[in-house]
């Protein structure tokens, strides 16, 4: 087995090749004078496994294509293709908000499939559901684990709270290892860049260092509310923690603004003001039983 580390690795390639300890090739990519890129493996391997890790936040298309142009170019000569896509892009669009609207992760999966990944390996997708349409072996990664154990390194006295109702069970399993309190609210998203709390659901923040855990942070339109409400109910501090740290749009400091303190993330995106947890054991860990597993059932991969 050989991990091939794309440009947007970010750094979980190499960890995962030494915890794995197998070989590690970064791709090396270069552009043409009109915008064109070129990718190339830099190194002969005849493994019969290539594992390619490569996040697809912005720029996504550029990212999976670096990506798929890998994987379609070494397929005829390499057994199984594992891609490891930390951050999902387009993950979010899995049907037609408003009409005629084409569903982005359908051909995203299709162009994953086509190129000869056999098996995708994501981390904490928005949804689960749109990516069985992949039609090949999907791995899901669940780093709230990882990511938690980041906020107790720092957070004295927690309370966990979701900003909305789809995030209940993943805030729950935070704080049920935090060992802590969890409350929730919820939002209407007024648009894009707009959300308002609809809803409260008591909890006890008085003096309590409040973490708002998500799935993924991107404009700050969720946690910025979130955030003044927990104050306002008497939050001694309030942190955001969120498994990708998309942060578009000036996220950053509208979270600063409304008393954001800390930050916490993981490595799927590589956010730089933020306390990042880092990934790699669990991908390492889910890449090892994926591939034990095909020696069993060797037509999984096909
Ligand atoms: C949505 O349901 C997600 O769980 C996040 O709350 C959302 O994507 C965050 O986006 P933003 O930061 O733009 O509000």
């Amino acid at each position: 087995m050989i991990i091939l580390g794309g440009s947007s690795g970010n750094g979980i390639d190499e960890s995962v090749a030494k915890l794995l300890g197998v070989r590690h090739v970064k791709l090396e990519t270069t552009k043409f004078p009109d915008g064109e890129m070129k990718v190339r493996i830099p190194e002969r391997f005849d493994d019969d496994t290539a594992v390619i890790i490569q996040s697809a936040p912005y720029p996504q298309e550029r990212n999976l294509f670096e990506l798929m142009f890998i994987a379609d170019d070494i397929r005829e000569r390499v057994g199984n293709i594992i891609a490891v896509i930390p951050y999902m892009a387009y993950a979010r669009q899995d049907k037609s908000f408003t009409q005629g609207e084409a569903i982005s992760v359908n051909t995203v999966l299709k162009l994953l499939r086509n190129s000869g990944v056999g098996a995708l390996v994501v981390v904490n997708p928005h949804k689960s559901e749109p990516l069985a349409k992949f039609g090949g072996t999907v791995e899901i990664i669940n780093a709230v684990g990882t990511l938690t154990k980041k906020v107790k390194e720092s957070v004295e006295k927690p309370l966990i709270m979701s900003p909305d109702i789809s995030g209940v069970p993943m805030a729950k399993a935070a704080a049920e290892a935090l060992g802590c309190e969890f409350t929730y609210i919820e939002k209407k998203r007024e648009s894009s860049t707009q959300t308002t709390i609809t809803q409260t659901h008591g909890g006890d923040f008085n003096g309590k260092d409040v973490v708002i855990f998500d799935d993924m942070i991107s404009t700050g339109s969720t946690v910025e509310p979130a955030a003044t409400f927990a104050y306002a109910q008497g939050a001694r501090s309030v942190s955001a923690a969120a498994i990708h740290l998309v942060m578009v749009n000036g996220a950053l400091e509208r979270m600063r603004k409304a008393g954001v303190k800390r930050l916490f993330g993981t490595n799927t995106i590589a956010f730089k003001d933020a306390e990042l947890a880092d990934i790699s054991g669990d991908v390492a860990e889910c890449i090892s039983r994926l591939t034990k597993y095909k020696e069993m059932k060797l037509s999984t991969f096909s």
